[in-house]
């Protein structure tokens, strides 16, 4: 089985290992009304709880080494997708990157608002299948605390936020075109919370693709294609009714209406990461 699309940014290409990267001409370009796809630029200060993963490091200094996104779920706690901190996206083991940080709080990548913050400590779901991409998940346990009020309430099993249709949003800083455009301002897009039944049949898991499993991912996206996450936005948060429902961690290509994007399912994900307080 292939594995899911995980293209870290340019920067990263001479660091990391070019064998195990998609190469651009695979994938097929967004839509071209796609600009995240589809969306518009928020004010980070207005979304607390959104954080950049970082290493200038692996990543380079021009977008403050933006990696990845992440999410405030506690004043020390912050998930992200388990992929983000593979050797195929980090070029190293992640006890090998030194300056991996947060950042909070930050307008633009390219200045220095916020906070940078030391991840102390990271915990993967016991259940992470890098060649499947399920339970892809990390708790990051941060060197500093960020005020309580900046965290986001998580989701829990069967929570009425993962029915279908349900609108919800992701957010990051990821490509925005699908061809290598990256944001260096936060962006965010609606999408829709999709059917089992419509994410299992866009990924069959056939030999061009990853299966989906509905036990530890969900799908978002819409029917028109043109709004989705995008290569960059790994880690990052997909919202609903106020609550933290997904993280974003797959897809094929980006925006396309066939093929929603792949998130994981947080809570059923997040409470099998033990001693996560
Ligand atoms: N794997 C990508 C990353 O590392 C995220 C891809 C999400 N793709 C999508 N079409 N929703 O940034």
């Amino acid at each position: 089985m292939r594995r899911p699309i995980i293209r870290p940014l340019p920067a990263a290409l001479a660091l990391a290992s070019a064998v195990a990267l998609t190469p651009l001409a695979a994938q097929a370009p967004a839509a071209a009304d796609s600009v995240i796809i589809g969306g518009a630029a928020v004010r980070s200060s207005e979304i607390p709880w959104v954080v950049a993963l970082s290493s200038r490091d692996r990543f380079g200094g021009t977008r403050a080494g933006q990696f990845c996104g992440g999410v405030v779920v506690a004043p020390t706690q912050v998930l992200t997708a388990a992929h983000c901190l593979s050797r195929e996206v980090l070029g190293a083991t992640v006890s090998e990157v030194r300056d991996l940080r947060v950042i909070a709080g930050r307008e633009d990548l390219r200045g220095s608002g916020g906070r940078e913050i030391p991840v102390r400590r990271v915990r993967l779901a016991p259940g992470y299948d890098p060649a499947t991409s399920s339970a892809d998940l990390a708790v990051l346990t941060l060197g500093a605390a960020l005020p309580a009020r900046h965290a986001i309430a998580t989701a829990r099993r069967g929570d009425e936020a993962y029915r279908p249709g349900t609108p919800a949003t992701v957010y990051g800083w990821g490509d925005t075109t699908g061809i290598g455009t990256y944001a260096s301002t936060l962006h965010a897009a609606r999408v829709q919370v999709q059917p089992d039944s419509v994410c299992a049949r866009a990924y069959p898991g056939s030999v061009t693709g990853s299966r989906y499993q509905p036990a530890t991912m969900m799908c978002a996206g819409d029917a028109r294609g043109g709004h989705d996450a995008c290569q960059g936005d790994s880690g990052g948060p997909l919202v609903a009714r106020g609550r933290l429902i997904g993280i974003v961690s797959w897809g094929s290509g980006c925006g396309r209406a066939d093929s929603p994007g792949v998130y994981t399912r947080v809570g059923e994900v997040l409470p099998t990461v033990a001693g996560r307080r």
